[in-house]
């Protein structure tokens, strides 16, 4: 909006000077210098700079405090910024759910249940707003194309049954889910510069790539993606995300290091020590497949792991948030956790992951 300068309470003298030059915006009196105001108004220069102050004080934006900051983004967004995960000690951490504008990370072995996350998450960005969701559309990158619509209206159905029971919910919330299944690294990154329009014309509310890990391995082999760099894809998802303002979920896996690997920082020395005197068959060797670059890129980090047999998701990075661990089960209705107050985690236990007597089908 244009500032005008016979609303600023210019004195009169000099306000009259400015509107008989014909400059009646702050911005055409702020273009000038002052040595060419005082010329053009023919005025000295002591009014002339207690003008221009005066103009430029009530012209320049105001400063906000992070109160008033806060405020206004709860107000223009839903649920303050945050994809409920209905996972209540989860969003309590996390101070709401999963953020918009960043990269969020589920990482974690095969089978342990970063799909079926994903997928119940997809459903919840669907849902209209009063009930909880985003009220928008969910682009999912299916690169394994171990999405199963059957499994996400199953997981609708059995959680959320007051919302699913209504006429025509299931297919309305099924038909805004929209799968891509890119078949190599060419492919996803031609579908991420789709994306970054798409997501504006087709309100696209939350953005998953299931699994980056696995895209990557595709094309250079399983021992690549700790290689990989990534350089691109990292710096355009996380642009991706904080210009559209959309939760962005990527899936990452696992593999086992060996015990020959150079170690390439001081602070792992210990805990690779500690390993390679582990009895045989403790698997807790196991570290995330895309390597040090990806793991700094991302904002929040949930680790999927079980530990003697019992599934738990730990939240291992976080701005707002101590390292934390919750149990949780896998169920005809999705995810669910087995108690809401989480375990505080100290020192390796924040950053190894476990697949101790893991067998996925027990769960079945
Ligand atoms: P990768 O993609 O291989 O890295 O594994 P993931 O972490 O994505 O595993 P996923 O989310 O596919 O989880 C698979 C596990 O979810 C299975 O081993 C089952 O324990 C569980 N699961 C999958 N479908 C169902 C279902 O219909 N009912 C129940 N109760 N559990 C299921
Ligand atoms: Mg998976």
């Amino acid at each position: 909006m244009e500032t005008k300068l016979k609303d600023m309470g210019l004195p009169k003298s000099i306000a009259n000077v400015f509107a008989a030059r014909n400059i009646t915006t702050a911005k055409e009196a702020l273009s000038l210098t002052e040595f060419e105001l005082m010329q053009l108004l023919d005025v000295g220069l002591a009014d002339v700079a207690s003008a221009v102050a005066r103009i430029s004080e009530i012209a320049c934006p105001p400063y906000q405090t992070v109160l008033s900051l806060l405020e206004q983004r709860i107000q223009k967004e839903t649920h303050g910024g945050h994809l409920p995960t209905r996972l209540k000690g989860l969003d309590k951490a996390l101070c709401g759910g999963i953020p918009f504008g960043v990269l969020t990370e589920l990482v974690g072995p095969a089978g342990i249940g970063k799909t079926q996350f994903c997928m119940k998450l997809s459903l919840l960005a669907s849902l209209p707003e009063a009930y909880g969701g985003l009220n928008g559309r969910v682009i999912y990158i299916d690169v394994e194309s171990k999405l199963s619509s059957r499994r996400i209206i199953e997981i609708g159905a059995e959680s959320l049954p007051e919302i699913f029971h209504i006429k025509g919910m299931a297919q309305e919330m099924a038909g805004r889910i929209l799968v891509l299944r890119p078949s190599s690294l060419l492919e996803l990154t031609e579908s991420l510069q789709q994306i970054k329009v798409s997501i504006f014309q087709h309100q696209v509310k939350l953005l998953v790539i299931d699994s980056m890990a696995a895209a990557v391995s595709r094309d250079y082999g399983h021992a690549a993606p700790r290689q990989h760099p990534l350089g691109w894809h990292i710096s355009f998802i996380k642009s991706l995300a904080e210009s559209s303002r959309i939760p962005v979920v990527v899936t990452n896996q696992v593999r086992s290091q060996s015990r020959d690997e150079a170690c390439q920082y001081a602070f792992q020395e210990q805990s690779k020590r500690k390993a390679s005197e582990a009895p045989a068959g403790y698997d807790s060797h196991l570290v995330a497949a895309l390597g040090i670059h990806w793991a700094h890129a991302v904002t929040i980090r949930l680790v999927l792991e079980a530990k003697s047999g019992q599934r738990f998701i730990k939240l291992a990075k976080s701005p707002i948030s101590p390292p934390i661990a919750f149990p949780f089960t896998i169920t005809s209705s999705g995810i669910s956790l087995l108690n809401d107050d989480g375990q505080e985690l100290k020192g390796t236990e924040i950053s190894t992951i476990q697949y101790q007597g893991f067998h996925k089908d027990i769960f079945l």
